[in-house]
């Protein structure tokens, strides 16, 4: 694959991709996560191979395997994730956020197993994590995706604004064919200039779109 991709157009370039749904411990015993498969991510990053990028792929749990020829980083919590994103970026060209990141994890990690009590109700105080999209930032392209159920255009411009993004991938989570742990995958991409170019894709095919605007933006 590398000899596939040396002349290709990520050629010199690094990129930093990562994937999968965090996890937040709150006991020794217990997480707090979501059902993000990682495939998107994966499927980015060994496209971005192919054409030639060295690439680190930062990637939460999933039932995926390491990609041949990509330096793969095992995180857990969005804290690692962050820890390990904001070592590999200074050093590359683009940073494409295909992880589904907790936006709160529980405010304290209990030592020990929590016992079931007589109460009938409990609960667990969660606290913010860190923006890692927002926080990263730097000479790279920046890449973020949004799984939106409602308003999908409002609210992912809204993001490209808030993270001050290059590029946003967007699907809609409710559509038939798309969303979590499917193939098919419809997703609309928003550029910073807020034009909106949807596209009917497969998770297969939307990786290489992807990269084509990544491509794009870094020959700007
Ligand atoms: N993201 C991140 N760090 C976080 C949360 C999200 O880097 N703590 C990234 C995601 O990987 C994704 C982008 O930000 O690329 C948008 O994630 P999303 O969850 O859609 O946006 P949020 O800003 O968290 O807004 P909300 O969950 O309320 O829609
Ligand atoms: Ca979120």
């Amino acid at each position: 694959a590398a000899a596939l991709g040396k002349d290709g157009d990520f050629a010199g370039r690094k990129v930093v991709v990562s994937a999968g749904g965090t996890q937040e411990r709150s006991t020794p015993v217990r997480v707090i996560t979501n059902h993000s498969s990682g495939r998107m991510g994966y499927a980015v990053a060994e496209a971005a191979r192919d054409r030639g990028a060295e690439v680190v792929l930062v990637t939460a749990p999933t039932a995926l395997p390491d990609p041949p020829l990509v330096r793969t980083i095992r995180v857990k919590s969005a804290q690692d994730m962050c820890d390990a994103v904001l070592a590999e970026t200074p050093m590359s060209d683009a940073l494409i956020m295909a992880a589904a990141v907790a936006d709160y994890r529980p405010s304290v990690m209990a030592e020990q197993k929590i016992k079931k009590t007589a109460a009938d109700e409990m609960s667990i105080d969660l606290e913010k994590t860190t923006d890692i999209l927002a926080t990263a930032r730097g000479n790279f392209v920046r890449v973020g995706f949004s799984a939106e159920s409602e308003n999908l255009e409002a609210n992912a411009a809204d993001k490209v604004r808030r993270k001050e993004l290059d590029l946003i991938v967007a699907n809609d989570i409710t559509e038939e064919g798309s969303g979590f742990g499917v193939d098919t995958n419809r997703v609309v991409l928003i550029d910073r200039e807020m034009e909106v170019e949807d596209c009917h894709c497969s998770r297969n095919t939307s990786g290489p779109q992807i990269l084509d605007r990544v491509s794009a933006l870094l020959k700007s």
